[in-house]
């Protein structure tokens, strides 16, 4: 069984890739709801919430982890890692792509405050952004109106044009999606950019990640158990979430990791 989480439904956008490829394997998904946004939150606050998280999954059977959640992955991974010795697959903003995929050498990454912060990130940046020009810009009230399910709103549009317009006009070709929340935005973000720019995010590539991963490490498929997805906050609001954001009517459940 394979344990998913973020600090919201952004993960959903992975688990959606994961279940296309790899559908003889079940799930957990947890939505820190209780704590999203991560993007705002301290290190040491993203280090506990993903410690719990990750535990919950490993006693409730999970044999291998996905941080669907670049911000987890950027703060807390490498204690992950260290904690716990279950294989955990993890993503970042893919940099590398867009580097390799920008013609003009000038890429724009979005992402949170707290990805864009760390060491993480900076190393991805100095191991693959040596020929281009990359700007970043942090996004903070995005992953709050994906949240709300206001994709749809005049307070979306205006935050994605107030965080793209200035990218454009440094001349970028490409836009890496450094958030698992973001790729839900993305028809408004094209109706942003136009349709030449090229968008890139890394649900595909961790999923492949995954595939590899499961491989090498023999976990089995199926067990007879259903998927479950399971959130931190508010029952009947994950509830109306996923009916908005997933493709099917799901059962969920709700923890208290305090
Ligand atoms: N979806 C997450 C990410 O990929 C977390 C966003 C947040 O909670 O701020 O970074």
């Amino acid at each position: 069984m394979i344990g998913i989480f973020d600090s919201g439904i952004g993960g959903l956008t992975v688990l959606k890739e994961i279940r296309n490829q790899l559908p003889d394997h079940n799930f957990i998904y947890i939505a820190d709801s209780a704590f999203t946004p991560y993007g705002e939150k301290t290190t040491e606050q993203i280090i506990e919430r993903s410690v719990l998280i990750t535990q919950k999954l490993v006693e409730k059977g999970c044999r291998i982890i996905v941080v669907a959640c670049n911000t987890a992955t950027a703060l807390a991974v490498d204690h992950l890692r260290e904690k716990f010795s279950v294989p955990i697959v993890a993503m970042e903003p893919a940099v590398k792509p867009g580097v390799k995929n920008s013609v003009k050498k000038k890429v724009g990454i979005l992402a949170t405050t707290m990805t864009l912060a760390s060491r993480r990130y900076m190393n991805l940046l100095e191991r693959f952004a040596t020929d281009t020009e990359v700007i970043e810009q942090p996004c903070p009230g995005l992953v709050e109106l994906v949240e709300a399910m206001a994709i749809d709103t005049d307070k979306t549009s205006q935050l994605l044009h107030q965080y793209i317009n200035p990218l454009l006009k440094k001349g970028i070709d490409t836009i890496v999606l450094g958030c698992t929340h973001y790729p839900l935005l993305k028809q408004k973000i094209i109706e942003v950019t136009g349709e030449d720019i090229e968008i890139i995010d890394t649900a595909k590539a961790v999923t492949e990640q995954l595939r590899r991963k499961i491989e090498s490490c023999e976990i089995p498929a199926k067990v007879g158990t259903a998927n479950r997805f399971i959130t931190t906050g508010d029952l009947m609001f994950y509830k109306n979430q996923l009916q908005c954001y997933w493709p099917m009517e799901v059962a969920v459940e709700q923890i208290d990791l305090n």
